[in-house]
Order: structure tokens, then C-alpha cells, then sequence
């Protein structure tokens, strides 16, 4: 469970509120039925609970919703999320002997009820100022005697007060259950349960598999919490019960006025949300889901830390079980002992720091060891493969032993102690190497004090550093929601003129009159996300007449998107693909257009603070504006080098197939050159209109690429010419641009010009010679493993490519 939501700074959210008095009722008694267009308010105002209709759907639900925040209609629980009603003309929400609460027809069938195995004289149901729902007898208030109460049968929404767990006694078990989607709050496979068996942890699942785990509870925290809450707070409790009776977890807020809540998202995710009165908004206070949230990404023995690349690793004296695989990113397989132990000779317990401990399912527990009690017991049962102290406070009480592989282990701050038995070779090993480093350390103490020092200060730096950041980040104008859904006409269909790399972008018109393009960033991309950040750092950080300029941005709630000046010519692509686009283009504006490119490209390379390689440079990614003028966009696959580097390695590829560099695509080692073997198809394609990877010469089956060169060698280079261009053509310049198209695709990365000679190069009207162009870098297609079909129709945007 993300316990970020207990963040401390939520109190400058806060704002009080004058009492609301209110006039309805909240109680349904025996004679009073509720039908559709009647609700009933709690009585301190906060819920309302009535039917409800989501958007898209005409279905009728009856629910419970916040009534302060009244227009966004945030529905916290559904009665009768599996029976949707089509037709309310004659329904009606009443309350029945011996006790329960009803949804009637006309024909009197009951479509949704509560239930109850108590029998009382009055009953009635009342809305509670919590939330809850709750049928009980109308002179009787003693809680214990509830006949029934929403808050033990949750939907998505855990809100304060309610107890989540089970109960040993009577069986009951409260769990979330998340929302189909969006739009259908039908029980999808999703659901959040406090799992008992072993040691309790909560355990998100799709339905019999695993999303999901927190970890033992330390008396404190879930072990897995990547935010520890404080140890106390004046603004909150949480309270956690294990005892014979029962497991449960609640939290409450010291100020009932608060409206706090977290929601079970159909896609697994456990979300703290807040609501912000002054900005009318809920404030997200999860961290994002990261790859190491996922159950047992490592497999056994695997410890996943999101701040190393690859993620996973084995744990200390561990080594992979099947080191090709894990070669290639298939952890799951995990990690085995470096040195098998074996029961019947010697072993010894070593210390693991810094751990979301392992899953609880095998483990057993006593509240009262002590550690060193722990070992010893453990050490008796051959199968006991670790132990660590139950409860970390006061310096720690009581054992967790654990019985099989040790899996679901994460690297995190703020990480637990846990002692895994090994053969007992391996502590000879530690002793020697502790003996060893005790010499050295007699040596080198100062130097560690140095290093130690230096780690503090890159610490502070990295993290003052990550601050501004942030800072820079919004430092751009900031745009409200409802500034660009009317702007946008509410994202209509008719509004929308492309599709980004991270999401769908819209024509809107602010209020002012000017237009603007509004990129907005899907919902359900994780890839969209940090290529978002990457374009709001890099270019609000640039400002050139050839890149496309950001105006703003909005994030509000869920959405983000980005405000761009609006480019009335849309894309290079939408014209030179096109027969009959085409021909407004004549050989002088190409020429511009293709010149700006390269200005634009060039001021990234080397005139820009920060020395960016675009790495995704493509037709659809060069905007026109009203005059035609070329506008480099798109930077969310953006990197910069530091200054006197030229260029990276990645394993992760990402680009367009037919723009990237042989190097690139096939090595991951991206530089300028490689933007520059973009910018090379680019001229190409300009001049003859026709794409690199569809293009092909029919007998040879080449590219663009080769059947250029192929002309080019042959002398032939006219015949690559649009004919669209015969009338305005420039004989000697098109020739000119076709040979530094050449000769920025070679497959060489050093034998290609920079940018800044490519523009000498493509200026240069004296007709002084250039060099020769050698064969380009053009290769068959590669096998793509994973491909998003983001791009325009044709062409694949590549997300990740795995070198040979
Ligand atoms: C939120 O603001 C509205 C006025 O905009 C006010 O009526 C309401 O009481 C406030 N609610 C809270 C929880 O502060
Ligand atoms: C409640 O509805 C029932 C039919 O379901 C009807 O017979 C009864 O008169 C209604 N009671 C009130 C108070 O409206
Ligand atoms: C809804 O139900 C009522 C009563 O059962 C019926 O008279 C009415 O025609 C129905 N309406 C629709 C749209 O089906
Ligand atoms: C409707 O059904 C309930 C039980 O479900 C029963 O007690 C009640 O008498 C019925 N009312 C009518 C009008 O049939
Ligand atoms: C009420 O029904 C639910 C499920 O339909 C069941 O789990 C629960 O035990 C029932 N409660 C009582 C008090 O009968
Ligand atoms: C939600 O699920 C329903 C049924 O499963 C489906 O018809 C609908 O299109 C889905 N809506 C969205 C927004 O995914
Ligand atoms: C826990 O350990 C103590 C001391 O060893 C022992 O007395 C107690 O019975 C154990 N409790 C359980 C539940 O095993
Ligand atoms: C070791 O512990 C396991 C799991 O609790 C148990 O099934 C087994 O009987 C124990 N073995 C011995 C020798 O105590
Ligand atoms: C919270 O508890 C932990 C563990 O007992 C302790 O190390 C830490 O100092 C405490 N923090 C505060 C602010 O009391």
C-alpha cells in the first residue's frame, strides 16, 4: 500500500470550511422510498448518496459521492455495481423488515439488497458522516449492532474509518475491488486484499496472479512503503491490528474535514488522492508506479532497485540461475547461491541491509524473540532459509522466519535487516576479506573519510539538482484545465489533427483568438510519461525559429498536456507523401524548408545550452508554419551530452525504423552523427517524395537509401528527382542537396559532416566540389521485439531493440 499518501505537507492544502447545515434528510426509514432524482445527505455534509449516471453509459447506479465537490461527481462507493439499471421510471431504494435495504422494481423483485441475519422492529438506513452506509435499528446506535454497513464491502475506495482486513471469527474479509474501467464500475479482476497466510501483507491481484505485494507490517510501516510515513503525525493515525481476532488496517484524519481517499485503479495501482479546495482539483500524492512495483520482478533471490540500471540484480554472494536469460532481461528465473549449502554441513546466517523484505506467504512468526533467539531457532529447521525481526521499533522485537526462496526482495530507503542462511564457506571468505580490509583501512581512513565526504556532497548535489529541476520544469506558463477543454471544444474528434509520440494532439483556440496545439498525454502510457518530462525539460529550455515553441503546459489531476504554438501547415510528411500536396511545394520552398532543418538541427548540436540529440528526427516530426518555415518538434526521446562528449550508449533504442543510423539501430550508440544520417533521409525524401522504408526499386529491392547511391554512382541523380519539381527546379542545387544527403547517410558516423558543414555545404553556390559520397549505412530491417504503433500510419516507432 503507497503510503505516500501520509505525505507531510498536506496541511497547506488545507482549508476550513463554515459548517454546512443541511436540510435533507440522511435516513431512509420504512416509509420513506428513495427514487431516482431523490438523494440523501449526511449529515455533516460531506457524502450524498442517490442514483448516478457515469459519462458514456446511460446505465443508473445508486452510489455514495462526495457532495462538497459537486460538479466533478468523485462516486467513492456503488451499490449495485453488477446489476445496472436501464430503466428507473418505477425503481425504488427502500428499506424493508426485517432489516435490509432494498432496490425494487415495479414487479417488487429485488435487483440489489444488504443482507442480515438479525431481525430488529425498526429499521432504518442511515448515511454517515464518514461515508458509510449503515442499516440499523432506529432506536439503537451501539455500533457493534449494525446490521449492516457499506464500509465492510467496499468498492475501489478506501476511505478513513473504514478497516480493511479480515476478520478470524466471522470470516469476514474486506477487500478493494477496482472498477472495470473508467466508465463501468462492474468488479474487474483487480483487488486488494490484507492476505493473512504466512504474515499478513496486502496483496494487490488479478485475479489469482500476483501484481503486488507491501510486505510485512513492522510495526511501523508495510516493509515495501517507498515513502515511510512519519512516526507520528498530528494530522493522521493509522492504526494496524493483528491479534487472534482480527487483521485490519485503517487510517483516520485527526481533522474530519479533510477529504482524503485511496482508490484501487483498474490498472492495479493503489492511488492517494487529496482534495484541494482552492484548486478544485484531487492532488495525486502517490509516487508513479515504478517497473520495481511489480511482484517479484527478480525472481528468487533478486533484489530490484529502480535506481540502477538494469533494474535488477542478485543479492550479494548470489549469482544468476540462468545468466543468458538474465542477460537478456528475463529475471524470472532469479538467483541462486554462489555456494550451495547443504543442511547437514555447516552454515551461517549473513545480514542483508537496505530490503523491502521478502513475500510472507511461507513464513511463520513469534512476537516475542528475541533476535538472537531468532537465529538459533531458525538455525534448528533445516527449511528455515531467513529470519529478521518482526517489529522494528525500540530497536526491534520478535522473528519473521522464512520457508523456501526469498522472493519479491526490493532495494529501498528506508530498508529492513534480513539474515539468509549460507554456507558457512562464505563467512570464511567474509572473515578473510574483513581481516584483509581492516589493513586497509588502517591505511586509507582518511581517504574514506574523503570519499565518504564526497558521497554527502553529490548526495546534496543530486538532490538539490533533482530539486531545481522540478523548479525549472514549472517555470512554463501553466495553463487551467478548463482554459484548454473549452479551447479545444472538450477534445473533440473534430479538433484532433494528429497523434504524438506520447498521445493524441489537438487544435484549440484560446480566448485571445490565437491558436495552439494541445498535445495531451494518454492516460494509460507509462513510456508517455517520462517522454513528457523529457520534452517539457529540453524545450522549454530552447528557443530557435526552426524548433517548434512551447507555450505552456497543463497538469491538472490526471491530465498532462503541453501548449505549443500552432502550425497551421502541419507536417512535412502530410505534403511530400502526398500527390497532390506535393506540388505546392516548389524546389525553392523545399530548399528552405530543408535549409531550416538544418539551422534547427544545428543549433541543438552545438549553439544550444545543452547540446541535445533529437534522435527521433522524421518528416512527421518537421512542422510548417504559415510561410512554410520548417519547425523541429517532438523532443521526447531527447538526450543531451555533456559538452565536450559527442555522443551515448543506450540499450534501450527507441527512434523511427528508416531514419536510423546502422550504428544506432543495430548498437545503440547514438551521437550527432546519428541525428545527422536522419537529417540525410530527410533531404532525400524531400527531394524525391518518396519514403526511405517504403521505397522500393522494383528489381533490387532497395531502399530509398541505396537507390540514390545507385543513381548517384551511375550519374543518374536526376532521375530521383520529384517530377512534381521539373518546372521550378535548380538543377545544380537539387544535385547538390541529393549529394549531402548522400553524404550525411554514409555508414560511417565519421564520415559523415557535422551540421554545421552540411549548411556550408548546402549554401555553398560557387559550385565548389564536394567530396564523394561512400556507400550509406542502409541495412535490412531489423526484427523489431517491441513496436508502438504511435507514428503515422506507416511507419513504426521503435521502442526497444535488442542488439545482436
Ligand atoms: C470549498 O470551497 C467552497 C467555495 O468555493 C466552499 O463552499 C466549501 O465549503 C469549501 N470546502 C472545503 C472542504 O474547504
Ligand atoms: C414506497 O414504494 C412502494 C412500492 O414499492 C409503495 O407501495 C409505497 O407506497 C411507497 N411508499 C412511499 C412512502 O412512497
Ligand atoms: C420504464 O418502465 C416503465 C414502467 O415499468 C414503463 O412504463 C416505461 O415505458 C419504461 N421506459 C422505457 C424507456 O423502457
Ligand atoms: C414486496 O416484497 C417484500 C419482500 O421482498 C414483501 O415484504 C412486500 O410485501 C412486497 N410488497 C408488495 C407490494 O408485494
Ligand atoms: C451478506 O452477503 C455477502 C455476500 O453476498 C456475504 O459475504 C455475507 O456473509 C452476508 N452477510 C450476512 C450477515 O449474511
Ligand atoms: C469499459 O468496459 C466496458 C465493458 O467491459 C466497455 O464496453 C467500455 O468500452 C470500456 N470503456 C473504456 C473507456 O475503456
Ligand atoms: C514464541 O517464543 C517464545 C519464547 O521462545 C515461546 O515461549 C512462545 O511459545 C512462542 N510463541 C509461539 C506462538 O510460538
Ligand atoms: C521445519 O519447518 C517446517 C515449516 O514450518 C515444518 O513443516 C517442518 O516440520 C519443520 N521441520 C523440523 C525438522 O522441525
Ligand atoms: C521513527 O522510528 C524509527 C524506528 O524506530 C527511528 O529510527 C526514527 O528515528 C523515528 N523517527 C522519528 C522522527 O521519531
Amino acid at each position: 500500500m503507497e503510503a505516500s499518501l501520509f505525505l507531510l505537507f498536506l496541511l497547506s492544502f488545507y482549508s476550513f470550511i463554515s459548517n454546512i447545515i443541511s436540510t435533507t434528510t440522511n435516513v431512509i426509514t420504512t416509509n420513506h422510498n428513495i427514487t431516482d432524482g431523490e438523494t440523501i445527505v449526511s449529515s455533516g455534509g460531506t457524502f450524498e448518496m442517490g442514483f448516478f449516471s457515469l459519462s458514456g453509459s446511460s446505465n443508473r447506479y445508486i452510489g455514495i459521492w462526495y457532495k462538497q465537490i459537486l460538479p466533478m461527481q468523485t462516486v467513492v462507493w456503488v451499490a449495485n455495481r453488477e446489476k445496472p439499471l436501464t430503466n428507473t421510471s418505477s425503481v425504488v431504494l427502500k428499506v424493508i423488515k426485517p432489516g435490509i435495504l432494498a432496490l425494487l422494481n415495479d414487479k417488487n423483485e429485488t435487483i440489489w439488497s444488504t443482507n442480515t441475519s438479525r431481525s430488529v422492529q425498526n429499521p432504518v438506513a442511515v448515511l454517515l458522516d464518514s461515508g458509510n452506509l449503515v442499516v440499523k435499528d432506529a432506536n439503537d446506535d451501539n455500533t457493534d449492532k449494525l446490521l449492516w454497513q457499506s464500509f465492510n464491502f467496499p468498492t475501489d475506495t478506501f476511505l478513513p474509518n473504514m478497516k480493511l482486513g479480515k476478520n478470524f471469527q466471522t470470516g469476514q474479509d474486506v477487500y478493494l475491488s477496482a472498477w472495470k474501467n473508467e466508465s463501468d464500475p462492474t468488479p474487474g479482476e483487480i483487488t486488494l486484499h490484507i492476505d493473512p497466510t504466512g504474515y499478513p501483507q496486502t496483496v494487490v491481484k488479478r485475479g489469482t496472479s500476483v501484481l503486488g505485494s507491501s510486505g510485512p507490517w513492522n510495526g511501523l510501516r508495510w516493509s515495501g512503503d517507498r515513502v515511510p510515513p512519519p512516526n507520528q503525525s498530528s494530522i493522521y493515525k493509522i492504526q494496524y491490528v493483528f491479534n487472534k481476532e482480527e487483521v485490519s488496517y485503517s487510517y483516520y484524519f485527526i481533522d474530519s474535514l479533510m477529504l482524503p481517499r485511496l482508490v484501487l485503479t483498474s490498472s492495479g495501482y493503489v492511488q492517494g488522492l487529496m482534495w484541494v479546495n482552492q484548486t478544485k482539483t484531487w492532488l495525486y500524492l502517490s509516487l508513479p508506479p515504478n517497473t520495481c512495483d511489480a511482484y517479484s520482478v527478480c525472481g528468487a533471490y533478486g533484489s530490484c532497485d529502480i535506481d540502477h540500471s538494469p533494474v535488477c540484480s542478485c543479492l550479494e554472494k548470489f549469482v544468476e540461475k540462468y545468466p543468458q536469460q538474465w542477460e537478456k532481461g528475463d529475471w524470472s528465473n532469479g538467483c541462486v547461491r554462489r555456494k550451495p549449502f547443504d543442511c547437514n554441513k555447516e552454515h551461517v546466517f549473513l545480514k542483508y541491509s537496505g530490503i523491502k523484505l521478502p513475500d510472507t506467504k511461507y513464513s511463520q512468526y513469534n512476537t516475542t524473540m528475541t533476535l538472537d533467539k531468532c537465529r538459533q531457532v531458525c538455525s534448528r529447521n533445516c527449511s528455515c532459509t531467513a529470519y529478521s525481526s518482526l517489529d522494528i521499533r525500540n530497536g526491534g522485537r520478535g522473528c519473521l522466519f522464512w520457508f523456501g526462496e526469498l522472493i519479491d526482495i526490493k532495494k529501498i530507503s528506508g530498508g529492513q535487516d534480513i539474515y539468509i542462511r549460507m554456507a558457512s564457506s562464505e563467512l570464511v571468505s567474509e572473515a578473510g576479506s574483513k581481516r584483509k580490509m581492516a589493513k586497509i583501512l588502517a591505511v586509507s581512513l582518511s581517504l574514506l573519510m574523503a570519499m565518504f565526504l564526497l558521497g554527502l556532497i553529490l548526495l546534496l548535489y543530486n538532490w538539490k539538482k533533482n530539486k531545481l529541476k522540478l523548479k525549472e520544469e514549472f517555470e512554463l506558463p501553466l495553463f487551467q484545465l478548463s482554459t484548454i477543454t473549452r479551447a479545444t471544444d472538450n477534445f473533440s474528434v473534430n479538433n484532433k489533427v494528429g497523434e504524438g509520440g506520447f498521445g493524441p494532439v489537438y487544435k484549440g483556440v484560446l480566448e485571445e483568438g490565437q491558436q495552439v496545439a494541445v498535445k495531451r498525454l494518454s492516460r494509460t502510457s507509462k513510456q508517455g510519461l517520462d517522454e513528457f518530462k523529457n520534452e517539457v525539460i529540453y524545450i522549454s529550455k530552447l528557443q530557435h525559429r526552426n524548433l517548434v515553441r512551447l507555450l505552456g503546459c497543463c497538469i491538472q489531476g490526471e491530465e498532462k498536456m503541453l501548449i505549443y504554438e500552432y502550425m497551421s501547415n502541419k507536417s512535412l510528411d502530410s505534403y511530400i507523401f502526398d500527390q497532390t500536396k506535393s506540388k505546392l511545394l516548389d524546389w525553392p520552398k523545399r530548399f528552405d524548408i530543408i535549409n531550416g532543418i538544418a539551422r534547427g538541427l544545428l543549433y541543438l548540436h552545438q549553439d544550444s545550452r545543452l547540446r541535445i540529440i533529437h534522435r527521433d528526427l522524421k518528416a512527421s516530426n518537421i512542422l510548417l508554419d504559415m510561410e512554410m518555415n520548417p519547425k523541429i518538434s517532438d523532443f521526447g526521446l531527447a538526450r543531451s551530452v555533456a559538452g565536450n562528449e559527442m555522443g551515448a550508449n543506450t540499450s534501450h533504442v527507441v527512434g523511427t525504423q528508416g531514419y536510423m543510423s546502422p550504428e544506432y539501430a543495430v548498437e545503440g550508440m547514438f551521437s550527432v552523427k546519428s541525428d545527422v544520417f536522419s537529417f540525410g533521409v530527410l533531404v532525400l525524401e524531400t527531394v524525391s517524395c518518396k519514403k526511405n522504408r517504403s521505397f522500393f526499386d522494383q528489381n533490387q529491392s532497395l531502399n530509398l537509401l541505396g537507390y540514390a547511391w545507385k543513381l548517384y554512382k551511375e550519374d543518374r541523380s536526376l532521375e530521383l528527382i520529384d517530377e512534381q519539381l521539373a518546372g521550378s527546379c535548380h538543377i545544380s542545387q537539387v544535385l547538390r542537396s541529393i549529394q549531402v544527403g548522400l553524404l550525411c547517410v554514409q555508414q560511417c558516423p565519421e564520415d559523415r559532416p557535422n551540421m554545421s558543414s552540411v549548411i556550408m555545404m548546402l549554401g555553398n553556390s560557387h559550385g565548389s566540389r564536394l567530396p564523394e559520397a561512400k556507400e550509406p549505412g542502409f541495412f535490412p530491417e531489423r526484427e523489431v521485439l517491441e513496436a508502438d504503433k504511435s507514428g503515422s500510419q506507416n511507419e513504426l516507432t521503435i521502442t526497444s531493440i535488442y542488439p545482436r
